[in-house]
Formats: structure tokens, C-alpha cells, sequence
């Protein structure tokens, strides 16, 4: 099924409006969801809107939530979120950052109390559209083991990165600190797909290849993407005071509370180090060099972190944003949602 990214967009807002979310609000989340299925992301699209849906319904979103900026110091703040939509609180907390980062040449935003926030590529590419510098880390739920343990510890914890090229190039790169996010396996759970092998375990720690059996995920590079997760906690979660590690709230258990989570944005501004239109250009050129390496067998071409999802974007643009059925079907119901996500075992098939 293919569809628009304005017809898309019309019709998360309208699920998420008449879950309670003001239009506002529902047109903020929307948005961040139609970019990250436009890019191809599609465990962090549409097929998110159901769960949302559920968790504003039972109360677990916050419909009228009061934001709180509190600038501690010349490029510090922090962002009470009152646990509303994480979409539009790290969209507003990264427009507060970007403009720290234009008067002090750093800006540093921690994010309290949020709920979920999606792709974060949307969050660093408001600051490279900016001509700045963007850095995006987040908490997410334990369901990842870490190096040589048996049971689940960090969560999928992500790490964004954007800056500005010439003209309108931004390289953008936005990974899970696991082998694959959670939203891939929804995603190949959602299409009866197998996943691929070095994803994720089953039950008794061993590699599975069934999306449905799937117990725990597993950390990028063994001990160092395990690092790396341990990093993005301690900056989103102990440096903001909030819950963390193993204590992080759950996406799918208490769907009537709110979710409590961390998020840091850094914005540096390149024109306090260096000089702006020589950057963008080596940025650019950095680029091309990527493009021009030498590819190895079984490869068409080098591409540079975001290259691919900037080329879907660009072809959706034309073509129609492609959607599963099973969430088309939802987001045109008049249900709000299936109680499809209220248990407490997050792998829960
Ligand atoms: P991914 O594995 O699809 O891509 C990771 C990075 O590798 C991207 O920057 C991509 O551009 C780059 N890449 C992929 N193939 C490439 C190639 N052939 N050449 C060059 N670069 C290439 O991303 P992943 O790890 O599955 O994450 C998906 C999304 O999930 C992200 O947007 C992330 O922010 C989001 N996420 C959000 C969480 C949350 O709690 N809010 C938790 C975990 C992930």
C-alpha cells in the first residue's frame, strides 16, 4: 500500500486526536512519524500510532502537558517534558538548544520526563538545517543483554548524529546501539518475516532467527556497542537525575503512567571553531569521497550514513510512502486501538 506523506500524515493525526491528543500535538507526532517512514524507517513510523494511541487513552501520555525549559547556564538547560508527547517535546527542546548554540556556540538540552520520541534523526536534522551540529542520545527500555550477561540490562539506547553540507547536503547518521532497534523486529513481526541471525536470543540466550521468539536483543560490536549504550544511559538518564539501567520504565507495562524518560540534545555551532562555508564544503566533499571509494565484491557503491533513507525520502516524495496493509487498515478504522499493547512481558507475542 502506498500512500502520500500528506494523506499519511492526515491520518496519524486524526488516530492520535481522537485518542486526546490536542491537534497540536497530534500534528507534531505526526510529522516525526510520516519522516521517519519516508526515510524508510519504518519501525518508527506508522505502525507506532496504535500503541500511542493506547498509552493517551489509558493516560500514559499527557494530553495537556506543561513544558518547562530551565536554562542552568550559558549553553545548559533543561526540559521538563510532564511526561507529554516525546515527539513534540524533542522537537521544541532541540529549537531551545539551536538557539543556545547561536548565541554561547554550544547548546545542551536535557530532556525530563518524556515519553517516547521516535526517530531521532528528525531531532539532529533541525540542527544541520540550521548549519549546525547536531547530537541526539535517548533512553530506551532494558531488553538488550549486556556483554557476556544472560539477562537484559540497557535498553536499544540510539545515537544521532547531522551536519550541514553545501546547498541542502546533510549527512545524517542514526543507529540503535543494538544490532537492530526493537521497532525491526515489530516491523519483521509485523510482516512474518524471519529476522536475520546475530539479532537477537530467545529465551535461553540462544541466537533465534523467529522474530516471535525473541527474549533479548543484542548490543553492536559485543563489549563495545555494549559500551556505548552504557554512555547514552548515564547521558540521558543519571546526568538528567532520572530512573536508569535496568530501572527504566517499559513500553508496554503501565500504560496508564507516564514513561519518565531521558533524552540529551548537543548543538554545536561550527561557526565558533571554525570558518562556516570552508566546513560545509569539507563536509560535502566528505561526501563525494565517500561515494568515490572503490566498492568491494558484492557491493554497488559506498554510500555515506543517511545516503539511502535521503534517496527513499526523495523517491517517496513521488511515489507514495510505503505502508503495511495491517496498519493502513488501522490508521482507516474508527478503532483507536486493539489492546494490543498492555502486558507486561515487553516481548509479549
Ligand atoms: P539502521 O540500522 O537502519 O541504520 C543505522 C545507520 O546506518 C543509519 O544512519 C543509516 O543511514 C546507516 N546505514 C545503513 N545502511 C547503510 C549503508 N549501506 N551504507 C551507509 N550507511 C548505512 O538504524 P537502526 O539502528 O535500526 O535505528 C532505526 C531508528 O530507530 C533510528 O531512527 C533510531 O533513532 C530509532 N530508535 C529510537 C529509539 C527510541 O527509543 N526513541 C530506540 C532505538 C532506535
Amino acid at each position: 500500500m502506498h500512500v502520500s506523506k500528506e494523506k499519511l500524515h492526515e491520518l496519524i493525526q486524526s488516530k492520535l486526536h481522537k485518542a486526546g491528543l490536542t491537534l497540536e500535538h497530534a500534528d507534531g507526532v505526526a510529522e516525526v512519524l510520516v519522516h521517519a517512514d519516508a526515510r524508510g524507517i519504518h519501525s518508527h513510523g506508522a505502525m507506532r500510532v496504535e500503541y500511542y494511541a493506547e498509552r493517551i487513552a489509558k493516560g500514559g501520555i499527557n494530553t495537556d502537558p506543561q513544558f518547562h525549559f530551565n536554562q542552568t547556564g550559558p549553553a545548559s538547560a533543561t526540559f521538563n517534558a510532564d511526561n507529554g508527547a516525546g515527539h513534540v517535546a524533542a522537537k521544541e527542546a532541540m529549537d531551545k538548544a539551536i538557539q543556545m548554540a547561536k548565541d554561547s556556540g554550544v547548546g545542551v538540552v536535557g530532556i525530563k520526563h518524556m515519553s517516547h520520541s521516535g526517530s531521532l534523526s528528525y531531532f539532529v536534522k533541525q540542527a544541520s538545517q540550521a548549519d549546525m551540529i547536531g547530537i541526539s542520545v535517548c533512553q530506551s527500555d532494558p531488553m538488550v543483554v549486556p556483554f557476556g550477561g544472560a539477562e537484559p540490562y540497557y535498553g536499544t539506547n540510539p545515537i544521532a548524529f547531522s551536519a550541514p553540507g553545501e546547498n541542502d547536503d546533510l549527512i545524517t547518521f542514526d543507529m540503535a546501539t543494538t544490532v537492530q532497534a526493537w521497532g525491526k523486529i515489530l516491523h519483521a513481526r509485523s510482516k512474518n518475516e524471519a529476522i536475520p541471525e546475530g539479532w537477537a536470543v530467545d529465551g535461553n540466550g540462544e541466537p533465534t532467527t523467529n522474530p516471535f521468539e525473541v527474549s533479548a536483543l543484542l548490543p553492536i560490536a559485543g563489549p563495545k556497542g555494549y559500551g556505548l549504550m552504557m554512555m547514552v544511559d548515564i547521558l540521558s538518564g543519571v546526568l538528567l537525575g532520572l530512573p536508569f539501567g535496568k530501572n527504566v520504565s517499559s513500553m508496554y507495562h503501565d500504560l496508564e503512567k507516564g514513561r519518565d524518560l531521558g533524552q540529551l540534545h548537543i548543538v554545536i555551532n561550527p561557526l565558533f571553531f571554525t570558518e562556516i562555508n570552508t566546513f560545509k564544503q569539507h563536509i560535502s566533499q566528505t561526501m563525494k569521497d565517500l561515494n568515490a571509494i572503490k566498492p568491494a565484491p558484492g557491493f554497488d557503491q559506498v554510500y555515506y550514513p543517511g545516503q539511502r533513507s535521503a534517496e527513499r525520502e526523495e523517491a517517496y516524495s513521488s511515489d507514495g510512502i510505503e505502508i503495511v496493509d495491517d496498519v493502513y487498515d488501522y490508521l482507516t478504522s474508527d478503532a483507536i486501538h486493539h489492546n494490543a499493547y498492555d502486558h507486561k512481558d515487553p516481548f509479549a507475542k
